[in-house]
């Protein structure tokens, strides 16, 4: 089976396509290096065909021989989005239309398309804190990032309803894994918790004890994925949430993580409102984000039902918590030391 990833330098990408050559697939990869990094793919360079362009302009090649697509590509740190919103709609919507131009010339019916759990901000599942998010809940975003990966969606069940495509659009909760990214403006909680408590620096927390989220291990994604491939013919457009079923506060993270790196870190709170302090562009416009938005996503509680995934691909998360992040301390020694 050959696959072609966008976005194959990202963490996902990445991690897919090492795992996906390990099981005998063929793999075509595109990225712009516009967030990811070579680096990413240096174990396994040789055995993956990739190319270095933005997938909007890959997208005119021909190719007889791709099985499926998995879109990787896109913004994902949310205050990226939000201080560029045209960038966010042009990479995270209309790289969608690449897409679908891209499948329906080249005769590829499988699309998985990684949304997020981000389309569930402002619904009932993160406002009332009091059940899990369900696929058939109300979508309501308003921050750019969620609000696009939701317009991704609708783009793309109406184009998998019109040409008959089997399009799974994962609604993937927070991942972890050794390759995340330890390293950019505002990295991923367990990546900038890694890095600090690795480097003796002090942590900042914005988040109250009440915000909780929902954890996922890359490998446990990836097992989900080959699944997917192997499933065959779900025809039209699939949501699918993509988490554990549990949910942490980032001080139970840290516990954990302090546990695990055997060291205690020192730590400061800071006020929620004030959690992209980083991106003071957000702020200083004739007309700013308002921190009151800002605060209900840093405080929102995010967790996951997947009773949906694990119905039709059988599959349910095996990795624990304190396993996921010994695998994440051990190489991000390598890394970040
Ligand atoms: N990591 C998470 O916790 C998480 C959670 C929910 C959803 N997601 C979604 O999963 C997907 C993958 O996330 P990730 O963590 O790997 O992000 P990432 O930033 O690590 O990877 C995205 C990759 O896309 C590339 N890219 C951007 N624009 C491109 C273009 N026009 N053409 C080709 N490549 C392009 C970037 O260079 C980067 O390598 C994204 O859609 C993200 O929104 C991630």
């Amino acid at each position: 089976m050959k696959v072609l990833i966008t976005g194959v330098c990202g963490f996902v990408g990445s991690s897919l396509a090492r795992t996906l050559v390990d099981r005998g697939f063929s793999v075509v990869g595109v990225d712009d290096l516009s967030f990811g990094a070579m680096s990413r793919l240096s174990d396994f360079i040789d055995k993956i065909e990739f190319h270095n362009v933005p997938f909007e302009i890959y997208s005119d090649k021909k190719h007889d021989d791709i099985d499926a697509l998995i879109n990787c590509a896109a913004v994902a740190p949310l205050p990226e989005n939000q201080r560029d919103h045209y960038r966010c709609l042009r990479l995270n919507v209309a790289l969608c239309g690449a897409v679908i131009d891209f499948c329906t010339l080249n005769g590829i019916k499988k699309i998985i398309h990684f949304s997020s759990s981000a389309v569930y901000e402002n619904g009932p599942s993160s406002i009332t804190h009091k059940r899990p998010a369900y696929e058939s809940d109300l979508l309501e975003p308003r921050l750019a990032y969620p609000v696009s990966k939701y317009l991704s969606e609708e783009y793309l069940r109406t184009q998998a309803e019109s040409y008959g495509l089997e399009v799974y659009a994962l609604r993937l909760f927070n991942l972890y894994g050794p390759h995340q990214d330890y390293f950019r403006k505002q990295p991923p909680l367990i990546g900038y918790l890694i890095r600090s408590l690795l480097r003796g620096e002090p942590v900042d927390l914005f988040a109250s004890e009440g915000a909780r989220r929902d954890y996922i291990y890359i490998d446990d994604l990836l097992e989900l994925l080959v699944i997917l491939f192997e499933t065959d013919g779900n025809q039209g457009f699939v949501p699918l949430n993509v988490g554990s079923g549990k949910c942490y506060s980032v001080y139970d993270i840290l516990t954990e993580l302090e546990n695990v790196l055997e060291t205690k870190a020192r730590v400061s709170k800071g006020d929620s409102g004030q959690f992209w302090i980083n991106y003071p562009e957000l702020f200083d416009r004739k007309i700013p984000l308002s921190t009151d938005l800002v605060r209900r996503e840093v405080e929102k509680k995010a967790i996951s039902d997947i009773s949906r995934v694990h119905k039709l691909a059988g599959w349910a998360p095996k990795i624990s918590m304190r396993e996921g992040l010994r695998k994440c301390a051990e190489f991000a020694r390598e890394v970040v030391l």
